[in-house]
């Protein structure tokens, strides 16, 4: 299964920030906000991916993560010139699927999520898989319906109404019928190819599936000053209370297996001097006392 990660837009609801960085480069407490979304995909075993933004905003990304090799992986870059919807990214991004499956994730969403979307990652075979996630404000987002037995009956992107109080969030599994079902689609009245219309065509195909998340899961947005800042506290009080750092593509890339412990060793010790090294330096002590599952061998 490849990944796209969708960094685009103007982040204009962080304007004078994103002035010079955009929405996902700015600081989630101590790492760039991409980290998040990038180490939630590895953890989950994607390895091959697709990274999506402006291409005033692309270098900077390259920059940051290069071609992937460091963590193992494979990055490919490509531009979406304008914000014209998160499912335009199947259209920019067809020759890199190719024939496989594919992963999107939103480049701001955060999540915290232990090993919540494992099951979906592994067990794909075919259709499509999202997500219900209980959100008081709803209306903000692609909101599901589900019926007595939990299925699915509707989704409805931003709905006046909503008919449930279950938020889609911004990771979404497709098999290779989304590329065809995005060229089929029209924009909608904001000028997007919404994600929300592949879904609710996976859904009349009876391919959809939506597992619901449930309590002690965080999806944090990150897309406002305050939210931005709120998810920077929840970050930053998790990891101090458990000395464990969320959203590190390093120590995913370990614990999958994508790294063995040596070469992180290698990369922690060629960081500069600073919490973040020290921090990967201690994993890579701790990974020697108690061996971590699924580590590559040398
Ligand atoms: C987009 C999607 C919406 C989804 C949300 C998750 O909203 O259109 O269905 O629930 O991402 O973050 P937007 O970013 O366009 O507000």
């Amino acid at each position: 299964m490849k990944g796209i990660i969708l960094a685009g837009g103007a982040g204009s609801r962080l304007y004078p920030l994103t002035l010079v960085a955009s929405k996902q480069l700015q600081p989630v407490y101590d790492k760039p906000m991409v980290y998040y979304p990038l180490a939630t995909m590895i953890e989950n075993g994607v390895r091959e991916f697709c990274l999506i933004s402006t291409p005033h905003d692309l270098p900077r990304f390259e920059q940051l993560l290069g071609n992937g090799s460091a963590w193992g992986l494979s990055i490919e870059y490509r531009a979406q010139p304008k914000p014209q919807g998160i499912a335009q990214a199947f259209l920019i991004a067809e020759s890199f699927i190719g024939s496989d499956s594919i992963s999107l994730i939103l480049g701001d969403n955060i999540f915290y999520a232990g090993d919540s979307f494992r099951a979906a990652f592994d067990q794909f075979r075919s259709g499509a898989v999202v997500f219900g996630y209980h959100v008081h404000d709803p209306e903000r987002y692609g909101v599901v319906e589900f019926d007595s037995q939990g299925c699915a009956v509707s989704i409805e992107e931003k709905p006046q109404q909503p008919k449930s109080n279950y938020a889609v969030p911004g990771l979404y599994i497709y098999d290779n019928q989304v590329v065809e079902i995005t060229k089929s689609l029209r924009p909608s009245a904001r000028g997007e190819l919404e994600i929300t219309d592949v879904n609710v065509t996976y859904l009349q195909r009876r391919q959809l599936q939506v597992h619901r998340l449930n309590r002690g899961f965080a999806w944090l947005d990150a897309g406002t000053s305050s939210s931005l800042h709120d998810a920077s506290a929840y970050v930053q009080t998790i990891e101090r209370r458990q000395g464990i750092k969320i959203g590190c593509p390093e120590e995913a890339a370990l614990h999958r297996g994508f790294i063995s412990l040596a070469h992180l060793e290698k990369i922690s010790t060629e960081m500069p001097n600073c919490e973040y090294r020290d921090y990967l330096l201690n994993v890579c002590a701790e990974a020697k006392r108690t061996p971590v599952l699924g580590t590559a061998s040398e």
